[in-house]
């Protein structure tokens, strides 16, 4: 099973219909904004600093959280993709980092997407207790992936 514990309007999937993805989404959502669509549908309305998963549930975790702090309300932007709590981004992405963790499996693996424009990747892996195995930089756009050891190193 797959988690996708941020999945927006799941922009990047080549097939929506796969039955072995969770989708979550701190919202449910439907509307256009400056003539573009917004679909936000998870099979889940939950917040990715408490999820209602059991401990090693999933096989493979996507966090793909926000990256904007504060971007302006009514941007096409803040629709597509929300926002970061200006005073309290550090401490929600280190919780939905160690949450995605609880969940993933042993031997799991688990993907993180950044974008370089608020805050630098380099700054952001620091709060995670775990270090990725690799990554690819594209841009500002960045993803790298950790794998749950047994031995958790
Ligand atoms: C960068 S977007 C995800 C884009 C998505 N991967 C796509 O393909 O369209 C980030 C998403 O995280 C959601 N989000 C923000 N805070 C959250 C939270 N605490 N828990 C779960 N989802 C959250 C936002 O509503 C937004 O849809």
């Amino acid at each position: 099973m797959i988690l996708d514990a941020c999945c927006g309007s799941q922009l990047f999937y080549f097939d929506k219909s796969r039955d072995d993805i969770i989708t979550m989404d701190i919202r449910k959502e439907k509307n256009e904004i400056h003539g573009k669509k917004v679909n936000v549908s998870p099979n889940i309305v939950g917040d990715f600093r408490n999820m209602p998963f059991e401990n090693e549930t999933f096989h493979h975790v996507i966090f793909d959280q926000p990256h904007l702090k504060s971007p302006g309300k009514n941007s096409i932007m803040y629709a597509q993709y929300g926002g970061l709590d200006r005073n309290t981004w550090e401490e929600d992405l280190s919780k939905g980092f160690s949450e995605c963790w609880r969940v993933l499996k042993t031997n799991g693996t688990l993907v993180f997407k950044w974008s370089d424009h608020d805050a630098r990747v380099g700054d952001v892996l620091k709060l995670f207790e775990e270090k990725p195995i690799y990554g690819h930089r594209r841009g500002k756009t960045v993803w790298v992936v950790f794998v749950k050891r047994e031995d958790n190193k």
